[in-house]
């Protein structure tokens, strides 16, 4: 079966992540932020994938020269599976085809029309842009029961109809980021979906001990965890460590983590440390300063090289502990310095000589894996490495 996977907005991280999970050979980018899954059924807990915030299936593909009829093919579609005898909501979303609000009306409009005259009525949640929003989406619970989300995407001579199965909560990973009783904005926040890709880079899926050395609030625990994962955190800061095993008993309280799931924690330099036996990594390493633009070169020299010692000599004590085959996913400091340039780590460089390889995705540089929000200044380079 096919499933159509919506990637997040810098949708390179959402393809790593999905070809970690799934593998390159049953995942296919469709369109720019668009890919498709070949699997026999919907992959297991969709929560736990944070790069793609939608998933539709049930494809019905029809040619482009159709598209004059689409109100009576999409009225058949979305009655296909409902029952008949209740009422059904339905919404629309338009993919790589840019149609005028007015036009995306017409048709819901239509379709209202022509299943009104085949059943008996429906609702049309009016489109506000060309995709509904997610809180169009939950609200009107698209994704579920007798009611139904089209999506309509345009792909070369097709169109693409599907349905959609299973739509991100925004409020379920805004209750775990910002009601956590410890958050630390001047060490940035990684967010719970950027965590969410590094461990599934890390872990490719499989439940496993995962290590972050340097967790501190320990957001990438604290999802590792409800993913179902053992977790060992570390850092050098004992403030850091009582921060995340705070966050951690919180969790517990919150959230249904399963009894059996250990969590150990330890003060340790990343570049020294012994860590207990662990399986993967997932981490974010100490980003250097908070940056609101570039500073004169000299203290941006020095902000670059000490990032740049303090990960070199921690890859060089992990390589140590780490079997062949062992994956890591760590997200390092790249800073902005022009509207399409980055200034990277030069121990990227080294990555060989350290016994690293950098993980080859299909399709995507593997030295460009960056995540930054619009108007910061530091971005975090995710480094997919395996030992060799
Ligand atoms: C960007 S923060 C990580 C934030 C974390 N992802 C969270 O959820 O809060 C980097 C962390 O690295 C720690 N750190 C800095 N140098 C370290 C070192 N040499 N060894 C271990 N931890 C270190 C800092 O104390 C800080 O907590």
């Amino acid at each position: 079966m096919k499933f159509i996977f919506n990637l997040g907005r810098q949708s390179e991280l959402s393809l790593a992540e999905l070809y970690s999970l799934f593998g390159e050979q049953n995942v296919r980018p469709m369109t720019a932020n668009l890919a498709v899954l070949e699997s026999d059924d919907l992959p297991g807990n969709m929560e736990e994938i944070g790069g793609s915030y939608k998933v539709s299936g049930i494809p019905k593909i029809i040619d482009q020269k159709d598209w004059s009829r689409l109100s009576e093919i999409i009225s058949e579609y979305v009655k296909s599976d409902k029952d008949l005898t209740k009422k059904i909501t339905f919404g629309l979303s338009i993919y790589n085809k840019e149609l005028p609000l007015k036009e995306i009306h017409k048709l819901g409009f239509q379709i209202k029309k022509k299943l009104l005259k085949d059943f008996g009525s429906s609702r049309y949640v009016e489109n506000r842009d060309q995709e509904l929003n997610s809180a169009q989406i939950i609200n009107n619970k698209l994704h579920k029961g007798n009611n139904v989300e089209v999506n309509i995407i345009s792909n070369k001579n097709e169109i693409w109809l599907t349905k959609t199965l299973f739509i991100q909560n925004i409020s379920r990973y805004a209750a775990r980021d910002f009601n956590r009783p410890f958050r630390d904005s001047r060490n940035g926040m990684l967010p719970p979906k950027l965590a969410q890709i590094l461990i599934n880079i890390a872990a490719g899926g499989q439940k496993s001990v995962v290590l972050d050395p340097f967790c501190g609030t320990g957001v990438i625990l604290q999802e590792a965890m409800l993913m179902g994962n053992d977790v060992i955190g570390a850092d050098l800061n004992p403030q850091m460590i009582n921060f995340s095993i705070d966050n951690i008993k919180w969790l517990k309280t919150k959230f249904n983590i399963d009894q059996d799931i250990t969590s150990e924690f330890m003060v340790g330099d990343a570049i020294t440390t012994q860590w207990p036996h662990f399986d993967c990594v997932a981490t974010e390493t100490s980003l250097g300063a908070p940056l609101s633009k570039i500073p004169n070169s000299n203290s941006f020299n020095k902000i670059v090289e000490n990032a740049n010692n303090l990960i070199k000599g921690f890859l060089e004590n992990l390589a140590n502990q780490l079997s062949s085959g062992q994956r890591l996913c760590i997200a390092v400091p790249a800073w902005k310095v022009s509207s399409n340039g980055f200034r990277k780590l030069n121990v990227i460089d080294d990555l060989d000589d350290l016994g690293y390889n950098l993980i080859e995705f299909k399709g995507l540089n593997n030295k460009e894996l960056i995540y930054l929000r619009p108007s910061q200044v530091v971005g975090r380079q995710l480094l997919a490495l395996i030992r060799k």
